[in-house]
């Protein structure tokens, strides 16, 4: 696919540990894997991602005024801030990160009406992560979903201690099924956008 413009992907949820940061840094460093020139902007005070990214690679950040193919916004769990608010405005695909919990369900629904309220809800899918196969919670991830107030995509990204390492070991510590699961998950992404392509 080609790129014309630059395409925003915003990670988001009020919910702390539902996996923004990351999958806003391995979805990245998989489009990187396929060729594409990708970014990270890094709006949580906190800046876990900068200093994963800082010490082990695998993505960009973001420098002002220069353009990407793919620029991956992840976002603080606080929804009453300008900068989650601003990073759901600006973005071409707004991904809801959520485990399939009910205990997380309620921020979700918040962040779901938060993204309404912004007018952004043709844009955003709620993505299940920390699935784990044969349970029952994931189930009903249609039904979580519809709970939730969006539609969610359609591929779903397991539970996975690999993930974890990853923030001290990288990408290339990541075996064939993880890689393979990310790449589903990042090409559905980019093919939220029908109008752009990526570069
Ligand atoms: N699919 C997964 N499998 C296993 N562990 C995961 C998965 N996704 C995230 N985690 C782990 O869950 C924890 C929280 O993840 P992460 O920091 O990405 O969440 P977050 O949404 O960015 O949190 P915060 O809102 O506090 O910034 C981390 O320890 C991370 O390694
Ligand atoms: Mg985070």
């Amino acid at each position: 696919m080609l790129l014309y413009e630059q395409m925003i992907i915003t990670l988001c949820n009020g919910k702390g540990g539902s996996g923004k940061t990351t999958l806003s840094v391995l979805l990245g460093c998989a489009l990187v894997e396929a060729g594409h020139k990708v970014a990270l902007l890094d709006t949580d005070p906190q800046h876990t991602a900068t200093r994963w990214v800082q010490e082990v690679g695998g993505v960009e950040i973001a420098e002002p005024g220069k353009e990407y193919g793919a620029l991956f916004i992840d976002t603080a769990p606080r929804l009453e801030s300008k900068e989650v608010t601003d990073a759901i405005r600006r973005a071409d695909v707004v991904v809801l990160v959520t485990s399939p919990s009910p205990a997380d369900l309620f921020t979700s629904r918040d962040t779901a009406t938060l993204i309404h309220h912004e007018g952004a809800q043709d844009r955003a899918r709620v993505l299940f992560n920390q699935v784990q196969p044969g349970t029952i919670l994931a189930r009903d991830l249609e039904d979580m979903a519809e709970r939730i107030g969006l539609p969610a995509f359609k591929n779903t990204l397991r539970r996975r201690q690999a993930y974890q390492h990853a923030v001290l070991l990288g990408w290339k510590s990541l075996g064939g099924e993880a890689r393979e699961e990310l790449f589903r998950v990042a090409l559905e992404i980019v093919g939220q956008q029908s109008s752009k392509g990526i570069k």
